[in-house]
Formats: C-alpha cells, structure tokens, sequence
C-alpha cells in the first residue's frame, strides 16, 4: 500500500454537496461541533475535508494562499482548531493548472504545495481533476500525474491521506492502489436515489455505465457502476462512491437507508455531504447506525458484490422496478446479504445458500451452506427518533435517559 492510512474506508464530512463555494472558516468549527454533539465523531467520523474555492491564488514565491476573508485566522490555525476538537483536517486541490471553480491547481507545484499542506497540519488531501491540460485518456498518463502529488505528500514526512478525485477516468480501481488511499469512481452524485434528469441522462436502474465523469449521476447510477465495472478495494484502497446525501431531502427515508448501507456494504469511503444545521432526527439515526458503520469499517475489508439482479426486459416487462441481491465476506467467517429493492412497491425476494455464499468460491459454497447461521437484522436496533433528537437537541441528559448506550451495543454485537 501507499502508507498505513485508511486501513478501513476513511469516514468524515465535506462542505461541497451542500455549501458549494460558500465556505469559510466557522463552518468548518462548527461542523467539528455538531458532528461531536451528535455523537459521529465517536462512531467514525474523523475528517472534516474542505473542498474547492478556499483559495487566493499564490504569494509572489509561488506558495499557496489561503482567502483571507474566509480564512482569516489561515489555514494552520484552522488546522489547529479541528484537531483540538478530536478530528482530523482535509485539504483540496486539483491534478491542474486550475481546480474545478477556478482557483489555483496543483500541476507543476506539486511539492511545494504538498510542503505548503503539511506545513498548515494537514491530514488528508482531495486531489481533483479539471483543467488537467489534457493529460488524461490513458491510464498511464493519469497515473503519472496523480502519482506526482502522492510523491509530494509522502516526501513531507507528514501522514496524508490521499484521495483522488479523477471521476473513474482510466480505471483508477486497475493501477491506484499503490498511488491513492481512495478514488472517485464516477461523476457527481446528486441527491437523488433513480430519478434521471437532464444531467443524469439515463435510470439509475440501466445496466450500462451511466455515472461518467461531468454527469449527475443518482444512488443506483453509482451503485450499478461498482458492481458492475470496477474492482474491489482493499485495505488502503478504496473505491469512493461520492458524498452520502442523507440529509439533504431528496430521497425517502428508506432510500437514504439503502443508499448508506451499499455505500458501506462496498467498502466505500463514507463522507458526509450534508448541512449538519438541517439534519433531521431520522437523518442522524441513518448516519450513526453502528452496525452499518460496522459493515463498511469491518478489519477484513472485503467489498460485497451484486450477485444478481432483475433484468431491465424484467423490470420493464413486470413495470416493478429493480430488485438485486447482494453478498460478501466479513471477518470471523460472517457474511453480509442484502436484498435491494429499488422498486416502487413491495416485492417478495428469495436468497439462495449458493447465492449468499458465491463471494467464497465453489469450496466455500458446499461446506457454507450446510453450516447453521444465525440471522442478525443491521436495522433492527436504529436509534429511535426521539433519542436522536435529544442528540440534536443537545440534551444528553435525556439522551442518555432514553438509553443511547443500548442502542449502540445491541446493534454493534450483531455480525
Ligand atoms: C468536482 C468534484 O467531483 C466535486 O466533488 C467537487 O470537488 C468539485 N469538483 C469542486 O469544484
């Protein structure tokens, strides 16, 4: 591996789904705040990531600068302030001459901004992919560009988590694992589970690769390009589905729940992409389900697989919508299943032993499947609502009156 970060997927939050360019300094501390007071923090989430526009170009030796009106007290000492509070900060630039809204790129000033980064006190470093002044097309060609930077930020002393944000472009799931501790797969997710619109040009439930770099792409977009495309990660390497959209309000509670429990069924990396002042009760008891933190942190990091799936001539034929079944390996000989029914109605689904132990390989399968298992539901033990709003609310003493702690044990024991 590249270094000895992300040895689970690396969980945190991220301002862009929500805030876009409107960042600044204070909404970085307060989302170590309310990450902290909803008890994130101690279920995983560590990095608080800043993405695009904090920038203000570079001084007249060629180092980066951070916006001062955004930024006033500068990087380092926002560093400071999320590292006191227990997290750990994230930086972005771009693989070219510019990021995405145009500010200063990383391309040829890779080791001076990776010192420049390690300087400030950062741990992790987003790394995108616009104005990359063609030097993409071919594995080899983004390879040698993203591994610049990696180079850099080894070459700082510094432990750098090192995300590449290159949208799937040259197959990054084939050569990265050496030069990355995670990768985008696809383009932008939008808050939306299968709904296409005019920058999401095909159902989420179409078997071809709709999540290209440059469109929306939904839930099922991304889902059905992990399963069917790009190889599993593995530890120190992932696949990086994009932001989780819980909480933004574009997808029913039952979608947010699918949406999060694939991203962490395939090893995902696990960035929140919310406005953590609008998360609502049942959001935050999606997001702090510790069995589902479970599955996606499990130490074996084995990403689940589609075993099958309802064909599109099916889907259209019965007009139900898509169902699919999935499996994989977890540590001490556990399995994951799930039965994903992205369909409108309810449907009756069937796992076969063959089916669930596919992942194993036909040695498994026959020993496997004449062993008894015992069965655990990863939802059965969700936070209540009104626990999570205490939560919300700030009031831990009613918290933990209506027994928080039970909740999380009983679930973190199911395997
Ligand atoms: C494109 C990336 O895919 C997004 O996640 C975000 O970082 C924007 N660029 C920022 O400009």
């Amino acid at each position: 591996p590249l270094n000895e970060l992300a040895k689970t997927p690396q969980m945190g939050w991220n301002n862009w789904n929500s805030f876009g360019c409107d960042v600044d300094e204070e909404l970085l501390i307060s989302a170590t705040e309310k990450i902290s007071q909803y008890g994130l923090r101690d279920a995983g989430y560590q990095y608080i990531v800043l993405d695009d526009c904090w920038s203000n170009g570079r001084s007249s030796n060629g180092t980066l600068q951070a916006n001062t009106t955004r930024f006033p007290n500068g990087m380092a000492e926002v560093a400071d302030r999320i590292h006191k509070e227990g997290f750990k900060f994230g930086m972005y630039s771009s693989a070219g001459t510019s990021t995405c809204a145009r500010y200063a790129g990383s391309l040829n000033y890779e080791h001076q901004d990776a010192q420049t980064f390690a300087g400030w006190g950062v741990d992790y470093l987003k790394y995108d992919n616009c104005y990359n002044e063609g030097q993409s097309g071919s594995p080899l060609i983004t390879y040698e560009r993203y591994k610049k930077m990696s180079d850099a930020l080894n070459s700082t002393g510094r432990p750098i988590l090192y995300s590449m944000c290159n949208w799937g472009e040259d197959y990054p799931w084939k050569w990265a694992q050496t030069v990355a501790n995670s990768w985008r797969i696809s383009g932008d997710i939008y808050d939306s589970f299968n709904r296409p619109d005019a920058r999401c040009p095909c159902s989420g439930n179409e078997e071809y690769n709709c999540a290209l770099a440059g469109f929306h792409c939904s839930a099922m977009n991304i889902l059905n390009k992990v399963s069917h495309y790009t190889d599993k990660g593995v530890p120190h390497a992932w696949n990086d589905l994009d932001a989780l959209e819980v909480g933004n309000g574009g997808m029913t509670d039952d979608e947010y729940k699918t949406h999060f429990t694939m991203w962490a069924a395939v090893k995902s990396a696990l960035l929140m992409g919310n406005d953590l002042d609008r998360l609502s009760a049942r959001d935050l008891s999606i997001l702090n389900n510790p069995a589902i933190i479970a599955l996606n942190q499990d130490p074996r990091g084995t990403s689940a697989v589609r075993v099958w799936r309802h064909d599109v001539d099916d889907v259209d034929r019965y007009g139900q919508g898509e169902i699919q079944m999935w499996s994989g390996q977890l540590s001490g000989g556990d399995y994951f299943v799930a039965l994903l029914n992205a369909g409108n109605g309810s449907r009756e689904m069937n796992a076969m032993a063959d089916d669930i132990f596919y992942d194993a390989g036909a040695e498994g399968t026959s020993e496997e499947s004449t062993m008894e298992w015992t069965i655990h539901d990863l939802w059965a033990n969700r936070m209540p609502e009104d626990v999570a709003q205490a939560l919300i609310d700030g009031n831990s003493t009613q918290a933990a009156s209506l027994n928080v702690t039970s909740y999380y044990f009983n679930a973190t024991e199911t395997s």
